[in-house]
């Protein structure tokens, strides 16, 4: 596959004919090297301080942790596009920390792009990002890291005020130049209006089918979380179970003293 980037990705609106873009999260190098050649987009979430810390939500996730994790999966990835996060205070605090943090993940995070959450609010610092050469996906409709402000993590976009005040920032986030953006926990309709109306691709989590591309935490849709199984989540494998069940056999083995055989030993000679 050829090495995607954001002028190919700004161009990949499927209503001219693209493909849908394919993106998952990745948080290491041992992830990031099996799924590259099949998707577009690697994103390191901030997911990672719930999929990997343990933590009930991204709030304590730092730009430390971001950079670590987006070092770790840029030596797996050759063609893949990788974008970082921006951990919770690391872009809201004032635009030089953002410019500086932002740098940070570029320059030692290896990443390629980061992501901000936030629309209008936000466009201010996004403008100035991408002038000075940092590629910015916004994100928009349930953003995590306003969880405590949201009430919840619960569908956005519900009312007709709502609704207007998410078009009205994929507007400003579109203006500010951003090239993709991220439509997470939206109703389709509202996920299909935004994706006609803005010209950069729309790329959806529990936002319908009709965006311009998907994204999933991989470890959601392997399985492997048995914590986590919202509706927007389908199931492409049972990995949980298959690795229990593949612990459980070498537990079993070494138990009984069947493991290892000779073959997996060294002698003298072998
Ligand atoms: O943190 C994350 O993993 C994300 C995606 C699920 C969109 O922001």
């Amino acid at each position: 596959m050829a090495l995607v980037n954001t002028v190919s990705i700004r161009k990949n609106k499927v209503s001219e004919g693209s493909a849908p873009l394919v993106a998952v999260t990745a948080y290491d190098y041992t992830f990031a090297k099996l799924v590259d050649d099949l998707v577009d987009i690697v994103l390191v979430g901030d997911s990672v301080g719930m999929v990997v810390q343990g933590h009930p939500n991204t709030l304590s996730v730092t730009l430390e942790d971001m950079i670590y994790h987006s070092k770790c999966v840029s030596a797996g990835l050759k063609s893949a596009h990788l974008v970082v996060d921006m951990p919770f205070m690391s872009y809201q605090v004032n635009l030089e920390s953002a410019l500086k943090n932002a740098g940070r993940l570029l320059s030692e995070g290896l990443a390629h792009a980061v992501k901000l959450e936030g629309g209008v609010s936000i466009t201010h610092t996004i403008t100035r990002m991408v002038e000075v050469g940092i590629p910015v996906m916004g994100h928009i409709g349930l953003t995590p890291q306003s969880v405590h402000a949201l009430g919840g993590y619960k569908v956005q976009g519900r009312t007709a005020s709502a609704r207007e005040s998410i078009i009205q920032d994929a507007i400003a986030l579109e203006d500010a130049g951003v090239y993709a953006m991220v439509l997470e926990g939206i109703p389709s309709d509202l996920a299909e209006a935004i994706t006609s109306r803005v010209k950069i691709p729309t790329i959806g989590i529990g936002a319908g089918p009709r965006c311009d591309g998907q994204i999933l935490v991989l470890q959601d849709f392997l399985g492997l979380n048995t914590d986590f199984q919202p509706k927007f989540v389908k199931k492409f494998a049972q990995l949980a179970e298959a690795t229990r069940a593949a612990v459980n056999s070498y537990a079993t083995e070494v138990r009984q003293k069947s493991f290892p055989e000779k073959e997996h030993s060294f002698h003298v000679n072998s």
